[in-house]
């Protein structure tokens, strides 16, 4: 097991380290010559995808961050409605689903029996299903009508970290296709935005080799009773992935919220001490939402919360509000959850491991869950 841990001290640590790789390998192959997406394993007419008028995504657990993320990128590239949905909810309301609903579903194990249930309950009300699928030969893809893979290789860690920047980079290039083909960006347009998904390997890379700030930070919060997270537009679901590797790993309390929502209930929680993570959108982006969540961080500050900020590089806004800044490259606002997520994970996995905790196996869990 050592070597297979590849001189890591964990399965999550080694899979926290081949994340460059498996977006990487997930991007591979997608553009022919001539620089238009393709997508070899995708078996449904394109007459079908252009009739669709709307996508629900259904997930469980990571996974369905996965979604949450994707949900952003594809309205604001293809113009389509999605919805995200547990794949255990989805079933048992009745949703309004029909011909020209593409539901994608998203799982590493392409076992979990949730979502294969919600996969045949869609299709039987006629809609097409797109898996987005770690694990080759797997049922789920079997049970779709189109499979996109990430290529993330085996993770054999219970809390998902490679597979899920892989499903976000997979849901990104299948947004690609269907904004592609519905005419709704230009080439030149997909080709940057491909280029930037093809940069993102580089940058998470230099977010792993800053780690060590991560963990040192971890270490010395291990007596933590409560951890909360704050994020705003593709940082909300990050900030939820952040609390579910913190819960699942190191059994802490942890909650993700959206930071416009603060002032609407969590903010009754801040007290003296309480640490509060805040994910920071790009200060270059379009519209105020950097802005917005600096004040966030402000006011929480204001009622003696310890802020630990995950900030781009060279945002000075942030340093007179935070009491720890993980600084992570610059990119737009939609690529930034490939970067945010892996302090979280980090902080995670340092923090259960401070704990004598078996980061690879935590309790009560398992890999995958094939049962109803
Ligand atoms: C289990 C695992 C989670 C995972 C979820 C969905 O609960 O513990 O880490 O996110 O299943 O798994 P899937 O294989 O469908 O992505």
């Amino acid at each position: 097991a050592a070597a297979e841990k590849g001189g890591f001290e964990s399965f999550m640590d080694k899979e926290i380290h081949d994340q460059p790789q498996a977006v990487g390998d997930t991007l591979l192959g997608r553009t022919d010559v001539d620089g238009r997406l393709i997508l070899d394993d995708l078996k449904i007419d394109e007459a079908v995808l252009r009739s669709v008028d709307k996508i629900v995504v259904i997930a469980c657990g990571t996974a369905a961050y996965a979604g949450h993320v994707a949900k952003y990128a594809i309205e604001h590239w293809c113009r389509i409605p999605v919805e995200v949905e547990l794949a255990h909810e989805f079933r048992y309301r009745d949703p309004v689903v029909n011909e020209k609903t593409l539901v994608v579903a998203i799982t590493q194990s392409g076992e979990t029996m949730d979502t294969l249930m919600a996969v045949r309950h869609a299709r039987e009300q006629g809609a097409k299903v797109i898996s987005i699928v770690n694990t080759n030969g797997s049922t789920i893809p079997r049970e779709s009508d189109a499979v996109l893979y990430t290529h993330a290789g085996p993770e054999i860690a219970v809390a998902s970290t490679k597979a899920f920047l892989s499903q976000i980079t997979a849901a990104y290039v299948l947004g690609l296709y269907l904004a592609q083909l519905r005419g709704n960006k230009f080439p030149d347009e997909i080709a940057l935005l491909m280029d930037e998904l093809r940069d993102m390997p580089r940058k998470i890379q230099t977010v792993i080799e800053r780690g060590e700030y991560v963990r040192s930070t971890a270490r010395s919060m291990k007596d933590a009773s409560s951890v909360l997270f704050l994020g705003r537009h593709v940082g909300f679901p990050v900030a939820m992935e952040g609390a579910l590797k913190l819960k699942e790993l190191a059994y802490i309390h942890a909650e993700g919220f959206a930071a416009g929502e603060l002032k609407h209930g969590p903010i009754a929680l801040i007290d003296e001490g309480q640490p509060v993570f805040v994910v920071v959108p790009s200060p270059r982006g379009r519209d105020s939402l950097h802005s917005k969540v600096v004040s966030n961080i402000q006011e929480i500050r204001a009622r003696g919360a310890r802020t630990l900020v995950i900030a781009e590089d060279g945002d000075d806004s942030v340093k007179a509000f935070a009491d720890e800044i993980f600084w992570i490259p610059q990119v737009p606002t939609l690529m930034q959850p490939l970067l945010a997520t892996v302090p979280l994970q980090i902080f995670a996995m340092a923090l259960a491991t401070a704990k004598g905790l078996d980061v690879d196996q935590p309790r009560n869990l398992a890999k995958s869950v094939t049962v109803e």
